[in-house]
């Protein structure tokens, strides 16, 4: 399973290089398609394209055949049967996740030149959107770097309060520099307007209410979220080794950020959700702060809580910048993309205006994270 292989190797460990960027032979159609989407989407043809795939691959995928369907919107045979077939396998849903779109979506320009990693990177799948598309998906996929040397401290066997120590030093989750990046290199017209629509899901989406048809897989509408940084097992590591939870006043249980949180775990590779719970069983890092009574082991925590907190209230910056205040240049009219990406396919998404991609409410699930509050310490 080739397509798997590339799929999960690279998003298992984001550092190594994905060594094949091609699948083989038998796969050639869809490769082809692949590597044009941005095209075939832009005069229209990709619907009509995919109805020349087989829905059978030779030997491996697509053995499902049932009829459909009478439902609204579909996604057809010839892509639905072998995406829900390899996404099974994977442990992963049939839908563009963060760790197909910028875990396992990069190559290097130049094998082994080691240069500033956004000049020497490309994504290998793109989709519309040009250089702001290659810019978004790069700079997602540098968040993940900066975060590398703290995930290796989580994942080192030193004692709690050695790793404590050491976080502050290397969580390099340094928000500015990332930023500004993402602010150099994506447009917030083309983002808004071309990109976002395809990282938006059905499921908690106005736009498609009812989910959407997989032919051949099944003829009641299925919804699955769309892609999201909430799917990075990076932030919910940190969260769960200092306690944090999101809470919002006044919610249901099952409205409230820590569901939504929840369920992208989901969407993560099964080593990635693995890691996250393993950190989650273990014994409170913030207990053990706590009852130690070291005054620097206290500050280096709550550094570390600091960083946190500081990442994200950058973030709420870019949102306000590339979905609230694009959404309002594109009402006025005066949001025409910049850099070349033409014009989006259809109308901006204004129905997902104040949600995000992964069908969370924006501004209510990201201000939840800024005023962290601690679990029960039961043990
Ligand atoms: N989750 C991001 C958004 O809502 C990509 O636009």
């Amino acid at each position: 399973e080739p397509c798997g292989a590339q799929r999960l190797t690279a998003s298992l460990s984001p550092l190594s290089t994905p060594t094949e960027t091609e699948l083989p032979a038998p796969y050639g159609l869809w490769m082809e398609i692949a590597s044009s989407l941005p095209q075939l989407i832009a005069s229209r043809q990709l619907r009509s394209r995919l109805h020349q795939v087989p829905s059978r691959i030779p030997g491996v995928l697509g053995q499902k055949s049932m009829e459909s369907c009478k439902h609204g919107k579909v996604l057809p045979r010839n892509l639905a049967v072998p995406f829900w077939e390899v996404s099974q396998r994977l442990g992963l849903p049939p839908i563009l996740s963060h760790a197909d779109f910028v875990l396992a979506n990069w190559k290097r320009k130049t094998p082994g030149d080691l240069s500033g990693p956004r000049q020497n990177l490309d994504p290998i799948i793109s989709l519309p959107g040009g250089e702001s598309l290659r810019g978004f998906i790069l700079v997602t996929l540098l968040v993940e770097k900066a975060a590398v040397p703290g995930i290796k401290v989580l994942r080192s066997r030193k004692p709690a309060g050695a790793r404590v120590r050491a976080l502050p030093r290397c969580c390099h989750l340094s928000a500015q520099p990332l930023h500004r990046e993402q602010t150099d290199y994506v447009d917030p017209a083309v983002f808004y307007s071309v990109i976002r629509i395809f990282l938006s899901g059905w499921r908690d989406n106005p736009a498609m209410p009812h989910g959407l048809v997989y032919q051949g897989v099944s003829e009641e509408p299925l919804a699955y979220s769309g892609g999201s940084a909430a799917q990075s097992s990076v932030l919910h590591a940190f969260d769960e080794l200092l306690g944090i939870r999101h809470s919002a006043e006044n919610l249901p249980a099952d409205k409230a950020p820590s569901a939504f949180l929840h369920r992208m775990r989901d969407y993560m590779p099964p080593p990635h959700r693995a890691f996250v719970e393993e950190i989650q069983r273990a014994p409170s890092l913030r207990q053990h702060v706590l009852s130690s009574g070291n005054g620097k082991l206290c500050a280096a925590f709550n550094q570390c809580v600091s960083a946190l907190t500081d990442f994200r209230t950058h973030h709420i910056a870019i949102v306000t910048k590339y979905i609230t205040t694009a959404a309002a240049k594109a009402k006025a009219g005066r949001g025409e993309p910049a850099d070349g990406a033409g014009p989006p396919p259809g109308k901006p998404p204004s129905l997902l205006e104040a949600k995000g991609t992964g069908g969370s409410h924006i501004f209510r699930f990201l201000k939840s994270s800024l005023k962290p509050s601690w679990k029960e310490e039961s043990g």
